[in-house]
């Protein structure tokens, strides 16, 4: 008999399905208790409550562990394109010869944005953030593509706004920073390869010649693999969400990198580097700083410390600090901020209220020492997070799809004021 969980609620017991997944976690399927009972179950910020059974990322928090469709991380990390990372989160399987030229060439010819959007960036305040001018711009693709809000298409088409979005995001994050600069745009050139591609569009200009420097262009790759799925994190919960009323695609991605905008999820990277310059400027007294993040009546929190499920360290973070010494040793870059976060680092991790907590690094530590080695400006340090992390909303979105899984609509537990009756202005 398969295993099931009894719940007594006023006295009467029922029996609720146990479901187990492929790495023997374990799950209460609740999804028929209210029926059965009247009760919901309440877990404010979704600590303890699964949304779907999902096929893509599989992670343990406590051990360490990060799988992309079952290959380890620091496998892909070491030895695979984001390209090819891209096809595997998308498809469900590494592609072979013929599977991975079809999907370059696809992106590859979809690169050039519609040039009237070229008058929207012109509309922003030159100091405007390039995260809300992307979120807004991969919902204005829906658009010039009014197919795309048809959700009952066949997969071919679908497939084809899946490229699109992949193809044309590095393009609109390159043009922000561009307009941002006052620099010319440089469009896409379609021989260089994804993370090429996208170096030139931010930093070559029509006047000089750019040569792309390898180990740029390795670390490139290699940050945006590691970001590029993490299970039903807060934006990808949201790109589900969204797309589960069936919003269109473009729409979906757009919730997402605003979800990811924000200093807890991905803003963090540049939240870290801004905190870390500040702790600098302010005398490198780490202590001081590290006191005021255990004091529950200050609001600073040490950014790029702590993780919803890595209660044990980020495998992400270990791949990323080795990086960022090997970039900034390549480069011959001395960065100051670099032995101020390690030392921070030390600092905390002999900490008794880090260690109870479980509080260690994660991927965004050190991801901005390294986009700073590799020239990028911090406001673009979330954009290259969204950049990576584009492959993985993608294929969460399409499984939501494929699973035909119903929209999104948690319910609540109301603690407001029961019945009363309106009084006109002259009674209250
Ligand atoms: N500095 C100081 N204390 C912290 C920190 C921190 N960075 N993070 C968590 N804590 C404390 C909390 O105050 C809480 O203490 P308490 O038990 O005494 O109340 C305890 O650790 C648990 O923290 P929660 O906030 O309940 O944990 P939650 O899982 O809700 O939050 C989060 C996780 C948002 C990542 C949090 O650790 C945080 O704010 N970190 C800093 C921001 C950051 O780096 N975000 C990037 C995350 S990675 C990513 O999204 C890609």
């Amino acid at each position: 008999m398969s295993e099931v969980a009894r719940i007594i609620l006023d006295g009467v017991e029922y029996e609720l399905p146990v479901i187990t997944g492929s790495e023997n976690e374990k799950a209460i399927d609740i999804s028929k208790l209210r029926g059965m009972s009247g009760y919901i179950t309440l877990d404010p910020g979704f600590k303890n409550t699964g949304s779907t059974k999902s096929a893509i990322t599989f992670l343990d928090g406590e051990k360490g562990i990060l799988r992309y469709r079952g290959y380890p991380i620091e496998q892909l990390a070491e030895k695979a394109s984001f390209i090819e990372v891209a096809y595997l989160l998308i498809y469900g399987e590494l592609p072979n010869k013929t599977e991975l030229d079809y999907f370059t060439n696809s992106v590859s010819n979809h690169t050039l944005v519609h040039e009237d959007m070229k008058r929207f960036f012109a509309a922003y305040p030159n100091n405007a953030h390039p995260m809300g001018m992307l979120s807004a711009m991969i919902a204005s693709l829906s658009t010039f593509y009014p197919e795309s809000q048809n959700p009952n298409r066949p997969f071919k088409d679908i497939e084809l706004t899946m490229h699109r979005v992949i193809a044309k995001l590095p393009t609109l994050a390159a043009q922000a920073y561009k307009f941002s600069m006052g620099h010319p745009i440089m469009y896409p050139n379609n021989d260089l390869n994804y993370t090429e591609n996208f170096l030139n569009m931010m930093f070559a200009l029509p006047t000089d010649d750019y040569e792309i420097d390898p180990v740029v262009e390795d670390a490139l790759n290699k940050l945006l693999i590691l970001h590029a799925d993490h299970e039903q994190n807060c934006s990808a919960a949201t790109v589900r969400i969204v797309g589960s009323s069936q919003a269109n695609l473009y729409s979906a991605i757009s919730a997402g990198i605003a979800a990811l905008w924000g200093p807890l999820h991905g803003g963090a990277n540049q939240a870290v580097i801004e905190m870390l310059q500040m702790i600098k400027d302010d005398g490198s007294d780490l202590q001081k700083w590290v006191d005021k993040a255990k004091d529950k009546q200050d609001s600073f929190r040490l950014m790029g410390f702590g993780h919803r499920v890595y209660k044990n360290f980020d495998p992400r973070a270990k791949i990323i600090k080795k990086a960022a010494d090997d970039v900034l040793d390549k480069l011959g870059i001395d960065d100051p901020v670099l032995d101020l976060a390690k030392q921070l680092e030390k600092v905390a991790l002999q900490d008794e209220y880090f260690i109870e907590r479980g509080l260690y690094p994660n991927v965004d530590f050190y991801s901005g020492i390294i986009y700073r080695a590799l020239g990028i400006p911090t406001e673009m340090f979330t954009v290259m997070f969204a950049i990576g992390r584009l492959p993985g909303w993608i294929a969460q979105w399409k499984e939501m799809v494929e699973n035909s899984e119903p929209i999104g609509r948690p319910r609540q537990v109301y603690v407001g004021a029961t019945e009363r009756n309106y009084k006109p202005l002259d009674e209250r």
